[in-house]
């Protein structure tokens, strides 16, 4: 598993959707979207195992990371999110020498995200969805091995959805699937500088449906951003904005119940 994962391997891509060809035995998965390594309660944040739980552990056909059914109230039940056995970005592993980025890792017992959990229930978990729009603040900025995970469902009758990692008000990644524009369904990315949007790009790949969970998954890497949707490699997405430190919020809207949104790094 973790012995035969190659960063060198997840960290290379082409960018033409769905062309990357995940590795399938990507290691061992974080203890919940965005566990950190060696992360135990209290302390743990959106979408993290419960104390019974380890890193790895996931009920059969259930998103990993995932708590046990019946767990908590208000958490998904088992299947509820597509349930991969091949996950397209890994989780942190127990790699030796790990490198954390400034306020990567908090200190143990410490909340990983001020803020991040708004109704906490037991552990930290939150109760219930997250309110939508949802900002997930980013301490010390977004940096490559950076893996943003995102949990939610389509609302029935969706229009839009979007994510926002924002620099003050300038957005340096905006992923935008549009369930009906013109009667397509499209994912528009783009970037906003001083109140300006650049040029589009257009992805017809559209992994979204009406009324179904979704995980998406952003990892930061030196050059782009690489988005997969349900474990499936969507896109890429070039720095526009070039000192992604500065990124200090991913902002979460449009029409979606939102379950989790976490980052951690890989
Ligand atoms: C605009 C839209 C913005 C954003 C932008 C991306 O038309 O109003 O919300 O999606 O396109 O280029």
């Amino acid at each position: 598993m973790a012995d035969s994962f190659s960063l060198n391997d997840a960290l290379s891509g082409s960018g033409n959707p769905n062309s990357q060809g995940w590795p399938g035995p990507w290691g061992n998965q974080p203890a919940g979207a965005g566990g950190y390594p060696g992360a135990s309660y209290p302390g743990a944040y959106p979408g993290q195992a419960p104390p019974s739980a380890y890193p790895g552990q996931a009920p059969p056909g259930s998103y990993p990371g995932q708590v046990p059914p019946s767990t908590y109230p208000g958490q998904a039940p088992p299947g509820t999110y597509p349930g991969p056995t091949a996950p397209a970005y890994p989780g942190p592993g127990p790699y030796p020498g790990q490198p954390s980025g400034p306020g990567a890792y908090p200190p143990p017992g410490q909340p990983s995200v001020p803020g991040a959990y708004p109704g906490a229930g037991p552990f930290g978990i939150p109760a219930g969805p997250l309110m939508v729009p949802y900002d997930l603040p980013l301490p010390g900025g977004v940096m490559p091995r950076m893996l943003i995970t995102i949990l939610g469902t389509v609302k029935p009758s969706a229009n839009r959805l979007a994510l926002d990692f924002k620099r003050g008000n300038d957005v340096a990644f905006h992923f935008n699937p549009r369930f009906n524009e013109d009667n397509r369904r499209v994912i528009v990315c783009n970037t906003k500088l001083d109140n300006t949007w650049g040029k589009e790009e257009r992805q017809s790949v559209f992994p979204f449906e009406i009324g179904k969970p979704f995980k998406i998954q952003v990892l930061v890497e030196s050059d782009h951003f690489k988005v997969a949707v349900n474990d499936a490699h969507l896109l890429q997405y070039n720095h526009r904005m070039k000192n992604i430190k500065e990124i200090s919020t991913l902002g979460i809207s449009g029409d979606i119940n939102l379950t989790s949104a976490s980052y951690t790094m890989i």
